[in-house]
């Protein structure tokens, strides 16, 4: 085993914080680390919730905030799903979904993402249909999608907000801004669904997964959880400060977003052209990968004997797709370059 471990397997972002992350740190005093925060006798959650709302041109108490997206996630599913009620969830999604509604005793029901070539797609008429049929009480969409790296388009996403106007929807956009940098669609979405909660986060995008702060812009119709999830005492200080530096460090983050594009093709041509090899397309921080089965197991063992740190899918359709997270440039190439001489060397061209 090497002695160094890359990881590509947690969808982190290994470039890490914008310097002014780390700014924040070295200037902290007792304001942030003994004192609660007096925002909420201001009538405001937080400075963060303040300058989230300018930015999406919502109120400030359309804004909630949590201890990352996966908080927010489960504070909505404990809010709103009874026992026996149902949740549809994405067939190929984060396992987490499936938990909390266990959690609370809920019924799963899955709506297909559908394999088509080098990219999975939503199947709308199926998750119409299925909406129909089982009338959720919650519903989950998760765009980009993890870990198809798929999103919905905005056309798609509005037919099916459209038809979905009685259940509460939950668009899981943690991956969003590695897609798109426009708020303006987050002000119009609120506008028009009442019952849609929009959930982000810091972890992703902003490489502050160890920070643990997100976000969710709640829809008007969305009163019981925004008093389920009421913070007297307030929110982490440092987080909200390091997060507010994030959000005005746009070149840098900008400059990541553009080494994982050429990353993502360079993982497309590299293992694309291996033998049996898909590479699906993704506008997220990660690409899912298809292989020859036999390989799996044995490229698994070899990447961990060197220290680098793959998902290797075990869910019924995926168990012969890796799921990488792109890492730096220079250890996303030691792990094409490493995966490429493993095949090269077992499948001769
Ligand atoms: C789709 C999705 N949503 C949310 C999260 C968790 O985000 P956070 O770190 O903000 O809790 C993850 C983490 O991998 C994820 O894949």
């Amino acid at each position: 085993m090497s002695s160094q471990l890359l990881y590509f397997d947690r969808n982190e972002n290994q470039y890490g914080p914008a310097p002014a992350c780390f700014d924040v740190l070295r200037g902290v005093g007792i304001e942030q680390m003994s004192v609660y925060s007096r925002d909420f006798s201001r009538g405001v959650k937080s400075i963060l919730s303040e300058r989230l709302a300018g930015d999406f041109g919502v109120a400030e108490r359309d804004i909630l905030l949590g201890y990352g997206a996966e908080d927010i996630l489960k504070q909505t599913v404990h809010c709103y799903l009874g026992a026996g009620d149902r949740i549809m969830i994405p067939s190929h999604s984060w396992w987490y979904y499936k938990t909390i509604a266990e959690e609370v005793n809920g019924v799963s029901v899955e709506y297909p993402i559908v394999e088509g070539g080098e990219s999975y797609s939503y199947d709308i008429p199926a998750m119409l249909r299925i909406y129909d049929e089982h009338k959720p009480a919650v519903v989950l969409i998760s765009s980009p999608n993890n870990p198809t790296g798929n999103a919905l388009a905005h056309d798609d996403l509005l037919r099916v907000l459209r038809h979905m106007r009685e259940g509460i929807i939950v668009l899981d956009q943690a991956y969003w801004s590695y897609a798109s940098q426009d708020n303006n669609l987050v002000g119009d979405l609120r506008a028009e669904f009442p019952n849609l909660l929009i959930v982000r986060t810091f972890s992703k995008y902003y490489a502050l997964a160890g920070v643990r702060i997100g976000y969710a812009v709640m829809g008007s119709n969305l009163t019981a959880l925004e008093h389920f999830s009421a913070r007297y005492l307030g929110y982490s200080r440092l987080s909200e400060l390091i997060a507010l530096a994030a959000l005005d460090s746009i070149e840098y983050y900008t400059n990541i977003t553009a080494k994982m594009e050429e990353d993502r093709d360079m993982f497309r041509r590299t293992l694309g052209a291996l033998p049996g090899f898909t590479v699906f397309e993704s506008v997220a921080n990660f690409v899912l990968v298809k292989m020859p089965e036999e390989l799996c197991a044995p490229l698994k063992q070899d990447l961990t004997a060197r220290g680098l740190i793959v998902k290797f899918m075990n869910e019924d359709e995926l168990h012969t797709h890796m799921r990488i997270t792109l890492g730096t440039q220079e250890q996303n190439r030691i792990l094409a370059d490493a995966i490429r001489a493993f095949v090269q060397e077992r499948v001769p061209a």
